[in-house]
């Protein structure tokens, strides 16, 4: 693809007056990739997005592409296309015409124009509709105009904010599934925003974790999920997000901890600065027990709530409130009491007084 382009942000810090949103960002886009920014509301990602774009400008750090500082470039000579959660399209043109706009405004020849629109409508699954008015469309549809108004500019780099996030449930799994089957087919680095965990997970090559205008943890989904690097990325990527207990440390070296009154040893080399850890399970790593030589604890079933092909389990783990998601061949009752394993070889022990990962 002759388009690729890599996007570097070099120590990008960004205040508003004196409240600073972004501070001392430093990280690498590939050429080609599709790389998500999540985090909660108020982290920054639309604001990162729009330095990248060059609609603001970074209060210090440099921001380059394919190793050219672009600081000094409006968003039009940038070459992005971005597209907004509003999506905006201009209601009195019809689909055609929007997405047709981008190649009048470079005056590209007639024929051409409509040879373009009609290959990248066909593209979207959007030739029928090109007559219509943006309020004669569905969601869906409306946004699929705003991607095909985005794609026939064949621009170095997209940028998306949210661009799914105002379509219903079953719409946006669609439309997820069309973004990601429309970045393999161009390969066009593209530069996500959302809030949705899911979405970043299912979507992205790779995704920033992004708390208070920091990076958390920067990384593949799979790794992001299996290795989370603090306490903040275990509560926040995964649903059920991952069960997160205190545990008093009994021995640092080798590591034994007092998990709720079960003695556990996980396979961790670092010590802990406190005599205090926070032990992270994923929901779906506990498991009932069956043989005699496993870790386990008994915990009483408070409620089971089914879904879909699992089960979510809420128990009391003494006082301790755990979430298991538990396969349909378990036989699990509401009021009883089960022994469940403790997955020693896949949890995480973070350390209690930084939330940081304590590194196997
Ligand atoms: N122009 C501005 N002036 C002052 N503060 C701003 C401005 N734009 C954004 N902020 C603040 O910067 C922070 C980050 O905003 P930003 O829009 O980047 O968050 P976000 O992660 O995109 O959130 P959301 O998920 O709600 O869209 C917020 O606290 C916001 O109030
Ligand atoms: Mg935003």
């Amino acid at each position: 693809m002759k388009t690729m382009t890599n996007i570097r942000l070099e120590n990008i810090t960004k205040t508003f007056g004196s409240f600073a949103v972004i501070t001392g960002l430093d990280l690498t886009i590939e050429a080609g990739e599709f790389f998500t920014f999540v985090g909660p509301s108020g982290c920054g990602k639309s604001t990162i997005l729009n330095l990248i774009a060059g609609l603001e400008p970074a209060t210090g750090g440099e921001i380059l592409f394919d190793g050219r500082p672009v600081s000094g470039l409006t968003p039009m000579e940038r070459d992005v296309a971005m597209i907004f959660q509003g999506y905006a399209l201009y209601p009195h043109m019809t689909a055609y015409e929007n997405i047709a706009f981008p190649l009048r405004m470079k005056k590209e020849h007639a024929v051409r124009i409509d040879s373009e629109v009609r290959r990248v409508a066909d593209m979207l699954g959007l030739g029928e509709y090109l007559l219509r008015k943006p309020k004669e469309l569905s969601g869906g549809q409306r946004q699929r105009v705003a991607l095909g108004r985005a794609i026939v500019r064949k621009p170095k780099l997209f940028l998306m904010d949210e661009p799914l996030s105002n379509l219903d449930a079953k719409l946006r799994l669609d439309m997820r599934a069309e973004l990601k089957k429309l970045h393999r087919e161009l390969g066009i680095t593209t530069v996500y925003v959302t809030h949705d965990q899911g979405e970043a997970m299912g979507l992205s090559d790779r995704i920033a974790v992004l708390e208070k205008g920091e990076l958390q943890q920067c990384d593949v989904p799979r790794e992001v999920y299996r290795h989370p690097a603090n306490t903040f990325v275990a509560g926040f990527i995964g649903n059920p997000p991952m069960n997160l207990l205190r545990a008093a440390v009994v021995r640092r070296s080798p590591l034994e901890l007092d998990c709720n009154g079960t003695v556990i040893a996980p396979p961790v080399d670092a010590a802990p600065s406190s005599d205090e850890v926070i032990v992270g399970i994923r929901p779906e790593d506990i498991t009932v027990a069956r043989g005699p030589d496993e870790t386990t604890f008994e915990a009483t079933v408070s409620m089971i709530e089914p879904a879909g092909s699992t089960f979510l389990v809420d128990a009391l783990w003494g006082k301790t409130p755990i979430r298991v998601v538990a396969g349909p061949s378990e036989v699990i009752r509401e009021g009883s009491e089960v022994r469940l394993v403790l997955p020693l070889e896949r949890i995480s022990v973070f350390d209690g007084a930084t939330g940081r990962v304590l590194q196997r």
